[in-house]
């Protein structure tokens, strides 16, 4: 960044929020791009005539927006996705947009609700589903908690369960409760983006650790921990957003390994969990003192009945149970029973059984049509990561794709610090009405790749 891109300082404004505006400005006109490094402190603070500590709030300001990201011992770049929600939006052209960014999670095999409804209606404890309760849940829902968990491979009493309205409510508690704003939380370089911006939010800085086939790479993390202070770790070892990476036993055991050596809190997610052709023990039951594990229903079983369950060790649980109180009070008892309902009459399980079965086929049809490419997928999947052929990028198909009426998500929206971006999309099979609709979106992705990007254009 050359010096000449921060305006002059406005009165109005505290000078390290004016610095953060300006590399915000520079970054949405194209003057600084991704990847770009910016000068160091003292240099920048000696060029325009205010202290180290000025430079230093503002770029932590920058970071807290996730425009910039610092690594110890290389400095500061401006983020990679930095400029991933600002590709341009393209008008529908004929208002059918077919969705394979989104991965919404199959609603036709969705449990009926009425059904829900009606046993909930019987339920000679119904009226108290109106009244505040344990911030943690309903003993009942606690236990139909705990059966759902069994699928996970996690073996816990209802004690050992909290309800909370969400995966990402889960995530929030966690954060808010068990770290504090300037930890820092070591992802995957490509990861959730809800948790990414949730961690923006929170002031929390994510530092990115190299993947491979099985996700994150124990080495590489151990040699982040040693040079960097990190407190927490965040995975999603069964099935990862976005690669569909899947850890093995063996990896599992040497995450938990370093992060006992190095004393990091893990979150494990689980949200894809049950979509895994194999299932391995999860981090939480081999390290339960150092693991908080989410198993949300939204993907399964009712999104729109937010609720997830939550696991942790017994001093972990209090704090937990607090930030559940300080957030929302307590997660809505009538969802969380109608949620009971589904698991323990076994039409959450059909719902699941089902899910599985129309994900398979979708997956097949996908292989089909995409057969030409590079393609990381699990058998039932709800989606699966696209590595495009030379000389595409991401975010190159991204738009291409987007003037076809064709919604995908590329590698910027999941990265994490300044490396190089893979040359990847996440394509959603769950995304589209039906499989009438896949075929047609596979089919203009198939074409786009066909030519090279230079030439789309030209058409
Ligand atoms: C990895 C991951 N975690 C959590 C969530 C949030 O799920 P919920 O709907 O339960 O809040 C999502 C949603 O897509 C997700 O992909």
């Amino acid at each position: 960044m050359t010096n000449s891109i921060i305006p002059p300082f406005s009165l109005s404004l505290p000078r390290y929020v004016a610095l953060a505006n300006a590399i915000e400005d520079a970054i949405s006109t194209g003057q600084l791009a991704p990847g770009q490094q910016l000068p160091t402190h003292r240099d920048l603070a000696a060029s325009m005539g205010v202290t180290v500590g000025t430079i230093t709030r503002g770029y932590g300001e920058a970071q807290k927006r996730g425009l910039i990201n610092s690594t110890v011992g290389r400095g500061t770049f401006v983020t990679i996705d930095s400029q991933a929600s600002r590709l341009p939006k393209i008008p529908k052209q004929d208002g059918n947009i077919i969705e394979m960014g989104s991965v919404t999670p199959l609603y036709s095999t969705d449990p009926p609700i009425q059904d829900g409804l009606k046993q909930l209606l019987e339920d000679a404890q119904v009226q108290q589903t109106l009244q505040y309760c344990d911030a943690v849940g309903h003993e009942h829902d606690r236990k139909s908690g705990a059966k759902w968990l069994e699928l996970y491979g996690m073996h816990v009493t209802e004690n050992a369960v909290i309800i909370c309205a969400g995966a990402q409510h889960a995530l929030t508690c966690i954060l808010t409760a068990l770290l504090h704003p300037g930890d820092s939380i070591a992802v995957e370089h490509l990861t959730y983006p809800g948790f990414k911006t949730l961690a923006g939010m929170l002031g929390m800085r994510l530092v990115p650790i190299a993947m491979n086939d099985e996700g994150m790479d124990p080495h590489a993390l151990d040699a982040v921990c040693k040079k960097d202070t990190i407190r927490a770790i965040f995975v999603m070892p069964g099935h990862q957003n976005p690669t569909t990476s899947c850890m093995s036993q063996r990896r599992r055991n040497e995450i938990v390994r370093v992060a006992q050596k190095h004393d990091l809190l893990i979150i494990e997610d689980c949200a894809y969990d049950l979509s895994a052709s194999s299932h391995f023990t999860p981090l939480a039951a081999i390290a339960p003192d150092q693991t908080v594990l989410i198993a949300g229903v939204s993907k399964y079983f009712g999104a729109g009945l937010r609720t997830s369950y939550l696991t942790a060790c017994p001093e972990l649980r209090n704090k937990l149970g607090r930030a559940v109180r300080n957030t929302i009070w307590m997660a809505s008892p009538i969802t969380a029973r109608l949620a009971s309902m589904f698991i323990n009459d076994g039409s959450a399980l059909s719902s699941l059984i089902n899910k599985k079965e129309e994900t398979r086929l979708r997956n097949k049809l996908a292989q089909e049509f995409l057969q030409d490419f590079e393609i990381d997928s699990l058998a039932d999947g709800f989606f699966m990561w696209l590595k495009l052929p030379e000389p595409w990028t991401g975010s190159q198909l991204e738009m291409a794709a987007r003037e076809r009426n064709v919604s995908i998500f590329c590698a910027d929206k999941f990265a994490v610090g300044s490396d190089p971006l893979p040359r990847a999309a996440r394509i959603s099979l769950t995304g589209p009405e039906d499989s009438n609709e896949l075929q047609e979106g596979l089919t203009i992705i198939r074409e786009l790749l066909s030519s090279p990007p230079m030439q789309q254009a030209l058409l």
